[in-house]
């Protein structure tokens, strides 16, 4: 199964990719998190991106769309993927679907994570991840069940992002509404897009999100 998650900063995108990675064996490509890692090894495209991110404007498409085509291919992706945060623009959306056509592959699903704008800043803003297994947390949503010991494995070392503040959020959330939404037309039209209420609690999003994913299977199996 080939799925889009598709929503503004701080949706919950990364939180659902995860949890479907957990439950259904597909494996999450965050377009973010390899952008993150080239950042952090030191790599051309890491001295290229980190700029751009900070700012929290888009890397150009064609990066973008190089490093997904390379990915998609990889073995771990046969049972399928959840593109998280891609594509983000029109060109990356044609390009998708080029990429697709080419290999024989499809998408199921794209899923919209619907969520109010003032939230976004205080999930943004309250954001930490466990610097070793990357377990995602909150200040106020989600803490750790110990506090300063993550659940997963045990580590006492949590980071935040460099683009998580509140002046960044904002030229993010415009990249959103400027570039990303305008493609969601382009889904709708073609019966892929499904709508979610990404203002529900983290579990009734994924329990919405496994109905979407069962209806999509069905209808395949009656064709
Ligand atoms: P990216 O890493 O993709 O960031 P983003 O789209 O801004 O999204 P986030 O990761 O901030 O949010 P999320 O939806 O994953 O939310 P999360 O689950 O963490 O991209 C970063 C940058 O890289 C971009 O700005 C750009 O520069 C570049 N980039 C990446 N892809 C690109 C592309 N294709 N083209 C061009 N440039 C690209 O949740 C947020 C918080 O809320 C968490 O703390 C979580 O615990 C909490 N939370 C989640 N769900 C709920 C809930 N239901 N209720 C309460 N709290 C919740
Ligand atoms: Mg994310």
């Amino acid at each position: 199964m080939n799925i889009i998650l598709l929503g503004p900063p701080g949706a919950g995108k990364g939180t659902q990719a995860r949890r479907l990675e957990e439950r259904h064996g597909i494996v999450q490509l965050s377009t973010g998190d390899m952008l993150r890692a080239a950042v952090a090894a030191g790599t051309p495209l890491g001295l290229q991106a980190k700029a751009v991110m900070d700012r929290g404007e888009l890397v150009p498409d064609d990066v973008m769309v190089g490093l997904i085509d390379a990915r998609i291919v990889a073995d771990d992706c046969r049972r399928g993927f959840i593109l998280d945060g891609f594509p983000r623009t029109a060109a990356q959306a044609s390009a998708l679907d080029a990429m697709l056509e080419r290999r024989g592959l499809g998408l199921d699903a794209v899923i919209e994570l619907a969520v109010d704008e003032p939230a976004l800043v205080e999930r943004i803003t309250g954001r930490f991840t466990c610097a070793r297994c990357g377990t995602g947390y909150h200040d106020r949503f989600k803490r750790p069940r110990v506090d300063g010991v993550c659940d997963v494995c045990g580590n006492s070392q949590f980071v935040r992002r460099a683009d998580d503040n509140a002046v960044t959020v904002r030229t993010r959330l415009k990249a959103y509404r400027d570039q990303t939404a305008p493609i969601l037309p382009y889904y709708r039209e073609r019966g892929l897009l499904h709508t979610v209420d990404g203002m529900a609690e983290m579990a009734k999003v994924g329990a919405a999100i496994d109905e979407v994913l069962s209806e999509t299977a069905t209808a395949a199996t009656e064709h």
